[in-house]
Parts: structure tokens; sequence; C-alpha cells
């Protein structure tokens, strides 16, 4: 149940995300409903995403994302209260480009600046499109895969990945195929082609080593060892499937783990890697067989957007938590447990 603060009416808050391949505003209405984001990505010709060449890239989208935003027939400019931003984690040339943005667009509508940690931005769009209170977050992103519970007024991360996010791990097997980023989503349809064509296909001669350390993950080992098995022979296709089998069971166990230490019933997924059907059915599954429950969003707020930064940014204007000018310098190391979690 909302609290009175948060039930109150706090006019129109803008949400600027930047921290790495996306720039993306976003905003949500006195009540808290977000509306999609207006969002440009980078896609880089060849390689991963290069820090420099992202910023730039956001630089020149920009103008044309706060133009098309500030003239949305939906909003009077003069009902927006206060302008959120991406602070941290990410990569820091393009965090400065949203939190110059940022910084601008609140001197020029005379509003607030709520600089925001991105990392919780996308476990609050969870719950709040999910309405999930109390929930175990399962935060699988490119540069991020943590499991986390709230305790104590923060969100406290139980297990998390020792080197590589799932994420980058995927875009990287992806690229060593000559596929784009985001190398996941191409992944999950050449997966689903394995199983098509292979009805009742089995994982013996396509193993790939234990990603699971106690509560916490590792996905270089995996990766390395999924791309000796394409230079052994085995199809493509099949070691995609392989190595989703394998990465997203390591993170069911770390979750279901964490759902019993904790005692919670509720399982709710963010990030981009969220937006993956296979790991999505993985949850319900074990969820239900727990008697418990597992929650997603829709895949527009999994991935990285503006609606999410304007949705913390929003609880932390209503309980007094804005960010001076001289404050607002990026983060690029901001941790998920280092932000007051007030609302709750
Ligand atoms: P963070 O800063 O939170 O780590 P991020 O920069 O990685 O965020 P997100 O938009 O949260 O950005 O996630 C992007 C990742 O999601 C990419 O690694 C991409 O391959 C992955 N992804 C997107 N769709 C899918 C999918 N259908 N299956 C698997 N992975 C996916
Ligand atoms: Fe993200």
């Amino acid at each position: 149940m909302a609290s009175t603060l948060e039930s109150q009416d706090s006019g129109i808050v803008l949400g600027i995300e930047s921290t790495a391949h996306t720039f993306s505003i976003g905003w949500v209405d006195g009540s808290g409903e977000p509306s999609p984001s207006v969002s440009a990505s980078v896609t880089p010709k060849e390689g991963g995403i290069h820090p420099r060449e992202a910023a730039d890239h956001h630089v020149d989208n920009s103008g044309e994302i706060v133009q098309r935003v500030l003239s949305s027939p939906e909003f009077d400019t003069a009902d927006i209260s206060a302008v959120a931003f991406s602070q941290g984690p990410g990569l820091g040339p393009c965090l400065r480009v949203g939190a110059s943005v940022a910084r601008a667009l609140a001197q020029r509508l005379e509003v607030p600046l709520v600089g925001v940690n991105h990392c919780v931005a996308h476990i609050e769009i969870g719950r709040q499109q999910c309405g999930s209170n109390d929930p175990v977050l399962l935060y699988v992103s490119g540069g991020n895969t943590q499991v986390i519970s709230r305790l104590s007024g923060r969100y406290r991360v139980l297990g998390e990945t020792l080197d590589i996010g799932i994420g980058n791990m995927l875009d990287k097997f992806a690229r060593n195929h000559d596929i784009p980023f985001p190398g996941g989503p191409r992944i999950e349809t050449l997966a689903e082609q394995w199983l098509q064509n292979n009805p009742g296909a089995s994982l013996d001669g396509l193993e790939l080593p234990y990603a699971v350390q106690g509560m916490d993950l590792a996905f270089s080992g995996i990766m390395t060892s999924a791309l000796k098995l394409v230079d052994g022979g085995a199809p493509l296709d099949a070691v995609c499937w392989s190595l989703q089998e394998h990465s997203f069971a390591a993170c069911v166990e770390v979750a279901e783990r964490a759902l019993a230490h904790t005692g919670k019933r509720e399982l709710l997924l963010g990030g981009g890697v969220a937006c993956n059907e296979r790991l999505r059915s993985m949850c319900a599954s074990m969820a239900s067989e727990r008697g418990g429950v597992s929650h997603v969003p829709a895949r527009g707020y999994c991935i990285d957007n503006g609606s999410m930064i304007a949705t913390l940014g929003r609880l932390q204007l209503l309980h007094g938590v804005t960010t001076s000018l001289s404050a607002s310098g990026v983060r690029q190391d901001l941790r998920t447990d280092e932000t007051d979690i007030l609302w709750v």
C-alpha cells in the first residue's frame, strides 16, 4: 500500500538515462504512472561499446530527443516539477552527457535536479509495474548480475557476478560469431531455432562449466568453454541454447537460495537480459514450485529507459532527496546498496 507521501501529486518528473548504450528520456505523471521513453541506442559497427563513441552518439541525439519530449502533447512544460538523471553507475563519458543535459534542463525549467542510482531504478520500475512489494530481485543486465533483497532501508546485494555481467558475456560470445551488439536477443532466437529443429534435444556433448560459487556467479569461464565448443564443431545454435540453459540455471539457483534464506515469496526480474523468454519461464517455474511467484515488467521497462529514472526520481523528490548542482557529478562506481530506500 502506498504511503501518503508516495500517493501525493508530484507533477511531471522527467528522467534522463545515459549510462551506456542508450540515451533516453521518459517521464512519469503526478501519480507516478510512466509513459514510454523516447530513446536512441548506439549500435557499434564492430567491437563492443566504446565509451567515447557512445558519448558522441548521445550528444548527437540528445537535442532532438529533448525537443520531442518537451513538445509532447501529453503534458505542459509548466507542469514539470523535477528533472531526474542517472548519476551512476556506468561509463563516465556517457554519464556526463546525461548529467549535462539534466543540469541544463533543470536550470532552464527552474526545477530541482534529482540524481538517481541506475540499478535501483531498474528495481523500482519493476516494483511499480508489477505491484510487487518486497521481492528478491534478479537484476540481469549487460554490466550487472546481482541477486538483491531489501533489508534495513537499503537494497542489499546477496550474490553477484565476480567477473563480467551475464549480458556482457552473451554480447561477447555473439560478437565472436559476427553477431552485432546487442547479442542477447539473437542468441535467444538461435536457441529457439535449435529447439524447434531438434525437439527433445539433450545437453549431452554441450555441457558447460558451472557458474555458481556460493551465492556468487562468474561468466567468463562459461563463455570461453562455449567458444571452444563451436571451434570444436558444435552447431552455433546448439551452443547458444546450451549457453542460455547453463548461465540462466546458475542465476535461477542463486535466486532460489536467496528466496529460501530470506523467506520471501516473490521474485522480480529486471535489466536487459530479463527480456529473455527462456529466463522468464525458468524463473516462473522455480517460483511456482516453491509456492511463490515471479514478476517481470514489460520489455521496454527492462532495457535501459528514461521512464525508470523518472520513476525513482519522483520517489526521491517526494521524500525531499534532490541534488544540488555542486553534488551532481557522476558516480561511475555507485553501488546498488549505497542508496537509502525511504519509500517502503
Ligand atoms: P546496466 O548498467 O544496468 O548493466 P546495461 O547497460 O547493460 O545496464 P540494459 O539495457 O539493462 O543495459 O541491458 C542490455 C543487455 O541486455 C545487453 O547485454 C543485451 O544483450 C541484453 N539483452 C537484451 N535483450 C535480451 C534477450 N532477449 N535475451 C538475452 N539478453 C538480452
Ligand atoms: Fe541497465
